[in-house]
């Protein structure tokens, strides 16, 4: 038996006024995105807001549906944007925000949320494919702010394309 262990570092700022100039706009893009989600089943608004290796800059956000399954998480409505819009254009880095609409709860939202596990398979076979680690920014509509160099760090032992060859 051998023993393993799997660790990542990742970095953590008090607030947006922390971070430079290029991520807290991306993160308060993502922030006011989040007006755009379709969510009136969970009323849990997502934003993901993504700056492309070329500059350009793709949004995604929740869509739900009366059919609840059928709904699509912000990520992966963003990473089919993008791959639509901007073939092959890898994303550098993607800020993810919410906000809770419900009536009957008060969910705060003042802490980081991170991609659900569909969104992380997503996700690292959209860095795979375009040979470049996207950097995640993850925050609420206030107080501290994570950044996570790669997605890949989010999913190990993920299931990949090689197994399929
Ligand atoms: N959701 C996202 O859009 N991204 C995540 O990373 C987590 C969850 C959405 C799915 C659903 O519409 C709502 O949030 C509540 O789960």
């Amino acid at each position: 038996m051998s023993g393993k262990k799997f660790e990542f570092d990742y970095e953590v700022f008090d607030d947006i006024s922390k971070l430079d100039e290029k991520d807290a706009w991306l993160l308060r893009e993502a922030r006011n995105v989040t007006e755009n989600a379709y969510a009136p089943y969970s009323e849990f608004h997502v934003g993901a807001v993504a700056m492309l290796a070329n500059g350009q800059v793709v949004a995604g956000t929740n869509q739900e549906n009366a059919s609840y399954p059928v709904g699509i998480c912000a990520e992966r409505v963003l990473l089919g944007n993008a791959a639509t819009l901007y073939k092959d254009v890898p994303i550098e880095t993607l800020a993810i925000s919410y906000i809770s609409k419900s009536k009957t709860e008060e969910i705060k939202s003042d802490h980081p949320i991170s991609p659900c596990g569909m969104c992380r398979q997503a996700l690292l076979e959209y860095e795979t494919r375009t040979k470049k680690p996207i950097r995640l920014i993850l925050s609420g509509q206030e107080g501290k702010v994570f950044i996570i160099q790669t997605a890949k760090f989010l999913l190990p032992f993920a299931f990949t394309p090689e197994e399929l060859i």
